[in-house]
C-alpha cells in the first residue's frame, strides 16, 4: 500500500507490442503527476487499467476474464475504478462498456494524455466514460515520458499505419501514420541522455516510411541521431521491407559503432501469391534481393522476422515456400503466429480460410525447423568478443550480469552492478538456443 492515504494506488497490465509497453509508461507517468503512484498488486490499487492489444485471437474475451478477475475487488473497495486502454478499447469504444459491466472507462492510444482528468471525470460524476477519439488535426508532438530513464528507452518516432495489409487490425485502432519532427526527436533523445539512457530503440509500426516536417527520411533521421546525440546505442522498429533502401543500409553500415548490427525485417511469408493476397507490396523475390542488399552493405548483420502462418489460402506448397525462405536467408529470430481473422479486415473475409488443426501443425513444424537453425547460426558467436551494454545483475545468480550485444543477443556473463549501463568486451564461451554465456575480458 502507498504511504501517504492522499496517494492512489494504480496497477496496469500490459500486452501487445513494444508501443503499448511505453504507452504504460506514459500512463505512469502522467498519473504520478496527478497523485498516483504504482502498485504491484491489483489488491493496493484503487485504479486499475489494461493496456490491451486486439492483434490476434480473443482480445475481448481476455478483457473480460480479467476484469472478471477483479469482481471481489470492487466489492470489497467502493473506490476501485477499472479501465481499458489500447488497441482493444479503440476497437470497441464504448461498446466495451456495455459489454462489461464492471468496468468504468475505456480509452483509445490517441487519448493517453487526458487519462488523469478522464479518471477525475469518471471519479467526479460517478458516470462510464468512453473516449476514443483520434486526433486526426494536430501534429504528432509527444515528449517521451519515462519515470526512470533505465539503460534502454523506447521513443516513438511514428505513430498509426497506412499500409493496411489484409489481416491487420493496427491500421483501424492506431489510426492514419503521422510522424514527429526530427527536431523535436533529436531534443527528446539529448534530454534522455542527460537522465543516463544509454540505449534507444525508435518505435514505429513502418519505421521507414518516417518523413519529418523539415522533409529528413528514415534514414537521415538515423544519421542524425548518430551524429548530433551523445547516445551510444540505436535501435529501431518494424522496419517494413518494401520501404529499406539503399541509403538506409549505408548509414547503417557508415556508423555502425552507434546504430547496432540488427534488423527486424518481418517477412509474414515466403510465398508471392500469399504476400500479394495481404497486401505486402513485395514478392519473395523483392525481399529476398532486400536481404541481399543489407547483407552486402552490412556484413554479419543479423536479422529476424515476423511470419505468419494458415494465413486464407495458404496450401502446403506455400508453407513450404515460408520454411525455405527462414532457411535461405538464416534468421537468428523469428516470431511465427497463426493467422487469426481481425475485425475490419479484409482478409477476415477471405472464404479460404485455413483449418485450426492445419495452422497449430504447421506452426509447429515452423518452431522446429527454426529451433535448429537458429542454434547452428548462434554457434558463429562462439569464441568471439562481443560489446555489451550492460543492463543488470541477476537475481538468482549472485556475480553474474547480462546484456545485449549490439546484435541484440542476450549474453550472460561474470560481472557486478558497477557496471550497469557500460559497453564491456565479452568473450562467448557457451552458446544455447536461446542466449549465449561469455567471460568478461579485462
Ligand atoms: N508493423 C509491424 C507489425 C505489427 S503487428 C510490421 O508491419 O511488421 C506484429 C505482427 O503480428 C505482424 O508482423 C504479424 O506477423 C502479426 N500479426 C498481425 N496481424 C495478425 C493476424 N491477424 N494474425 C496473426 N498474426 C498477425
Ligand atoms: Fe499492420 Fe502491415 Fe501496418 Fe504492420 S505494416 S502495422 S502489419 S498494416
Ligand atoms: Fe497490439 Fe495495438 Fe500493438 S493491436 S501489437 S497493441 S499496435
Amino acid at each position: 500500500m502507498t504511504e501517504n492515504p492522499s496517494i492512489q494506488g494504480v496497477y496496469i497490465t500490459t500486452y501487445g507490442c513494444q508501443m503499448n509497453v511505453n504507452d504504460s509508461e506514459r500512463m505512469f507517468s502522467l498519473l504520478e503527476l496527478s497523485n498516483y503512484q504504482e502498485v504491484q498488486k491489483p489488491d493496493d490499487a484503487n485504479l486499475i487499467i489494461i493496456n490491451s492489444c486486439s492483434v490476434r485471437e480473443k482480445p475481448v474475451h481476455k478483457v473480460h476474464s480479467e476484469v472478471g478477475r477483479y469482481r471481489q475487488l470492487k466489492k470489497e473497495n467502493p473506490n476501485l475504478i477499472i479501465g481499458v486502454g489500447g488497441c482493444v478499447g479503440q476497437q470497441e469504444k464504448k461498446k466495451l462498456l456495455s459489454d462489461v459491466p464492471l468496468l468504468d472507462f475505456v480509452f483509445g492510444p490517441d487519448n493517453i494524455d487526458t487519462l488523469p482528468s478522464l479518471v477525475s471525470e469518471v471519479r467526479a460524476k460517478q458516470e462510464r466514460v468512453a473516449k476514443a477519439k483520434f486526433d486526426y488535426q494536430s501534429p504528432y508532438q509527444v515528449e517521451t515520458l519515462v519515470r526512470n530513464p533505465g539503460v534502454s528507452t523506447f521513443v516513438n518516432i511514428t505513430k498509426g499505419c497506412d499500409n493496411f495489409c489484409t489481416f491487420c487490425i493496427v491500421p483501424f485502432t492506431r489510426g492514419r501514420e503521422r510522424s514527429r519532427s526530427m527536431k523535436d526527436l533529436i531534443d527528446d533523445i539529448n534530454k534522455l541522455v542527460e537522465r543516463g539512457t544509454k540505449e534507444v530503440t525508435l518505435l514505429g509500426q513502418n519505421v521507414n516510411s518516417y518523413k519529418s516536417d523539415c522533409g529528413a527520411n528514415f534514414a537521415q533521421l538515423m544519421k542524425t541521431v548518430a551524429t548530433d546525440t551523445d547516445i551510444q546505442r540505436v535501435r529501431f522498429t518494424t522496419s517494413h521491407p518494401k520501404d529499406f533502401d539503399q541509403e538506409l543500409c549505408d548509414v547503417l553500415q557508415n556508423h555502425r559503432s552507434k546504430l547496432c548490427d540488427y534488423i527486424h525485417l518481418p517477412v509474414q511469408s515466403g510465398s508471392s501469391s500469399i504476400l500479394d493476397r495481404m497486401n505486402r507490396r513485395y514478392t519473395r523475390e523483392e525481399y529476398l534481393e532486400k536481404v541481399k542488399m543489407i547483407k552486402d552493405t552490412i556484413p554479419g548483420v543479423s536479422l529476424s522476422t515476423d511470419i505468419i502462418v494458415g494465413f486464407p489460402g495458404e496450401t502446403d506448397q506455400d508453407f513450404a515456400d515460408t520454411l525455405s525462405i527462414v532457411q535461405e536467408v538464416g534468421y537468428e529470430t523469428i516470431f511465427a503466429f497463426k493467422y487469426s481473422p481481425r475485425p475490419y479486415t479484409k482478409a477476415a473475409k477471405f472464404t479460404d480460410q485455413v483449418a485450426e488443426d492445419v495452422k497449430s501443425a504447421r506452426l509447429n513444424q515452423l518452431f522446429a525447423e527454426h529451433r535448429e537453425l537458429g542454434f547452428e547460426l548462434a554457434k558463429r558467436y562462439d569464441g568471439q568478443v562481443l560489446d555489451i551494454l550492460v543492463e543488470g545483475t541477476d537475481d538468482k545468480r549472485e556475480g553474474v550480469a547480462h546484456g545485449r550485444s549490439t546484435q541484440n543477443k542476450l549474453v550472460h556473463f561474470n560481472g557486478t552492478a558497477d557496471l550497469i549501463g557500460k559497453v564491456v568486451p565479452v568473450r562467448i564461451n557457451k552458446v544455447a538456443p536461446n542466449s549465449l554465456k561469455g567471460e568478461l575480458q579485462h
